[in-house]
């Protein structure tokens, strides 16, 4: 069945939850990937609750001379998606709708959001954060889930939800990858082939960081694993290889953590970010 099509902040808030309600907030140009979202969605409240997904291109969270404009919108695509996923309703709003009210008043993200993504995108994350409450405030999910891919996003939006007292559970989602390992991203559309050929870089550099820590390395030495096969690729010029622990912070000595790359190749920037255990043997 095709899903509802809510269009307006007003059917939005209309829209009474039936039952539990799990929301996946996207951006559009929907790939396989946030596909694997709204499995997981469905699968925590299970058939008889209600899954809906948000597809909203949110021009807070895009700085001056970024791809705003030209950010893929493949609407008749996405509500293809959404049909074969069985999601029940699709909220669809425009700019002047959602900010209708302003958009002066944002949330503050705290440090973690100065640093690394939001270190080469100023106020990204506060356009991230600030949408995804409002999205979660019209919307009144129990659940709602988002991608590992955007490791820092998800931390932020687990933070924002326990600072600020939030009611819902943020599930986050394992990553999704292409054949040659490349991580799934609606910009992965913008590369051409030689330009694909040199993305592949950045999963080997995910793949040589865990190779490294699995051998018992420490922080540094993982990143510098990355860093050398990214070093040693053509097309590609590296923004930021870290090695973090779980919550974004200073690396730990020994135990879990995680690497986080970005990195442009052509035009479009790229991220991907994997768990590693430092020091394992
Ligand atoms: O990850 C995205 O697609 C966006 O940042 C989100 C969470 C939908 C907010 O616009």
């Amino acid at each position: 069945m095709a899903p509802e099509v809510i269009n307006t902040v007003e059917l939005m808030q209309a829209h009474a939850p039936g039952s539990r309600r799990a929301v996946v907030m996207t951006m559009g140009a929907l790939h396989a990937g946030h596909a694997e979202l709204m499995r997981i969605a469905r699968e925590r409240v299970g058939p008889t609750g209600e899954l809906l997904v948000t597809v909203f291109v949110n021009p807070l969270q895009f700085g001056p001379g970024e791809d705003f404009e030209r950010y893929p919108r493949t609407w008749r695509h996405d509500l293809d998606v959404c049909r074969q996923e069985g999601v029940d309703a699709v909220f669809v709003p425009v700019a002047d709708d959602m900010y209708a009210q302003g958009r002066d008043i944002t949330i503050d993200p705290g440090p973690l959001g100065g640093i690394l993504e939001g270190a080469v995108r100023p106020g990204h994350f506060a356009g991230v954060l600030t949408v995804v409450a409002k999205l979660m405030n019209l919307t009144r999910p129990d659940v709602a889930v988002f991608g590992e891919k955007d490791y820092q996003q998800l931390v932020l939006i687990k933070r924002m939800v326990a600072q600020l007292n939030l009611r819902v559970e943020v599930v986050g989602a394992p990553t999704l990858r292409e054949d040659d390992g490349l991580a799934l991203s609606s910009r992965n559309g913008y590369l051409g082939e030689s330009d694909r050929a040199a993305a592949a870089a950045i999963p080997a550099a995910i793949s040589a960081a865990k190779r490294t820590a699995s051998a018992g390395a420490g922080a540094g030495d993982v990143a510098a694993a990355a860093t050398a096969v990214l070093a040693g690729r053509a097309g590609i010029v590296t923004d930021y290889v870290a090695v973090t622990d779980p919550e974004l912070g200073p690396p730990p000595h020994q135990g879990p953590a995680r690497i986080l790359i970005a990195a442009r190749v052509g035009t479009p920037r790229l991220l991907d970010n994997a768990a590693v255990v430092l020091g394992a043997s």
